[in-house]
């Protein structure tokens, strides 16, 4: 099966897992560590990294819009692969006009030649609110939210391409795990 195959029928799965993670949070957790292994199994590569908490992921392999999910230490990872207009709508925003002020820029981090690559967004897939897992596939104007990003139905917070949040009740932005790039496309979270 290729690997094209293979996120493909990600995409489809994780339309029922987003609607899971809605329904019931401890079952969610369940379902989407049995879904995300096979993935980390194909797309990481170490056992010893997995076996220290930490996950490897390629980022060659997440197409244009795609948008993976990943579990780490018990925690939804999504790692969004932007478009150039997600990318230039996110660059536009004026900070001062955020609740939880923070650029594009800040939210990146820099690959080994020190630059940094929109294209990639990674951030911790829980909800700043009360925790819920905010849904955002792309395509889909009802799971995205007023600003094209991620919305969380648990009480309505809306965030926007960054990540950031823009309207609702959370208090503060998706959170940016602690990760590093090993070369311009293979990333270590954790
Ligand atoms: S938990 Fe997300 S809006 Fe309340």
């Amino acid at each position: 099966m290729s690997n094209h195959t293979n996120t493909s029928h990600e995409n489809i799965d994780e339309d029922k897992r987003d609607f899971i993670y809605i329904a019931t949070g401890a079952v969610a957790a369940a379902g989407a560590a049995a879904l995300a292994w096979p993935l980390v199994m194909q797309m990481g590569k170490a056992a010893d990294t997995l076996a220290a908490g930490a996950i490897e992921i390629d980022l060659s392999k997440i197409s244009e819009g795609q948008q993976l999910k990943m579990l780490w230490r018990g925690k939804p990872v999504f790692v969004r692969h932007r478009t150039s207009g997600e990318i230039a709508e996110a660059e536009a925003v004026d900070v001062a006009d955020l609740k939880d002020p923070q650029t594009d820029d800040q939210r990146l981090v820099a690959t080994p030649g020190g630059k940094l690559d929109p294209k990639y967004l990674v951030m911790v897939g829980v909800c700043t609110h009360f925790g819920c897992i905010p849904v955002g596939e792309q395509g889909k104007v009802d799971a995205q939210g007023q600003y094209g990003g991620w919305y969380c139905p648990c009480h309505g917070s809306h965030y926007d391409t960054s990540g950031r949040i823009r309207k609702g009740p959370a208090p503060k932005n998706l959170e940016i795990p602690p990760y590093e790039y090993l070369s311009d496309t293979v990333i270590k979270v954790g």
